[in-house]
């Protein structure tokens, strides 16, 4: 049901996408049915040149046949379309839930157009129940740990700040060779301002709030897909 829904709101993103396009592909399971979609339209013939978001969807597009290059040869993109794990009032995003923020933050960033798929789940009217993915570097760990604390307790964030682990017990290190935190708040109801905070705590190297970046979301629901523009 639920994965019907994302797939519905990949094929809507689909009409956005015309032969000739640089486009930026996204991460998690949303965006592997747009990965899906774009691979079986290069079958058919559409011309596009695609930048992934991270080593897991750069595998699967390959493994498709989808022609790919990166930001170095390509520093400017048309097009990219990613999930999201909350999408919040004015298309303000919480994403990173599949750990590949920093990437689909930069990627997202060399795009003229950044549109969101998703199901019905994860619209919400206050950011901030799903954690929030912050990747830090290794280095100075605990004292960057702390001064998130601080922020979180600036903000009255509900709960704690946990270590992000891997499918097998360990901690997970992001593509970028990062830490992940997940920071608990509850409710963010000034995303500009947290996301300022964090930003200038000396070892964050980004955090998973999207800001002014998402123009539409394409939000399937049981009733059909709502476009959302920002
Ligand atoms: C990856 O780091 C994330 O930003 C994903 O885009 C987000 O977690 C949504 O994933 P799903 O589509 O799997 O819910």
């Amino acid at each position: 049901m639920i994965d019907d829904q994302k797939y519905r709101a990949a094929a809507a993103a689909m009409a956005e996408v015309t032969s000739g396009m640089r486009l930026g592909l996204g991460t998690g399971s949303t965006a592997k049915h747009f990965v899906d979609l774009i691979g079986r339209a290069v079958g058919d013939g559409l011309e596009v040149l695609c930048v992934p978001t991270s080593s897991g969807t750069e595998a699967h597009a390959r493994s498709l046949g989808i022609p790919l290059t990166d930001l170095d040869a390509t520093p400017e993109l048309d097009l990219t379309v990613d999930g999201a794990d909350e999408v919040g009032p004015g298309l303000t995003l919480i994403k990173g839930g599949g750990a590949a923020l920093v990437r689909e933050k930069i990627v997202a960033a060399a795009s003229k157009r950044m549109i969101v798929i998703a199901d019905a789940s994860k619209r919400v009217a206050t950011l901030g129940r799903y954690p929030l993915p912050i990747e830090v570097n290794h280095f100075g760990l605990g004292a960057t740990a702390a001064a998130i604390g601080v922020v979180m307790a600036d903000f009255n964030a509900k709960g704690g700040l946990r270590r992000r682990l891997g499918s097998d017990g360990t901690p997970l290190v992001t593509d970028g060779g990062h830490a992940i935190l997940d920071a608990f708040f509850g409710r963010i109801p000034r995303p500009e301002a947290l996301a300022k905070a964090l930003i200038d705590i000396p070892g964050v190297v980004e955090h998973g709030l999207f800001i002014g970046l998402c123009k539409r979301a394409y939000v399937a629901g049981p009733e059909g897909v709502d476009v959302l523009d920002g």
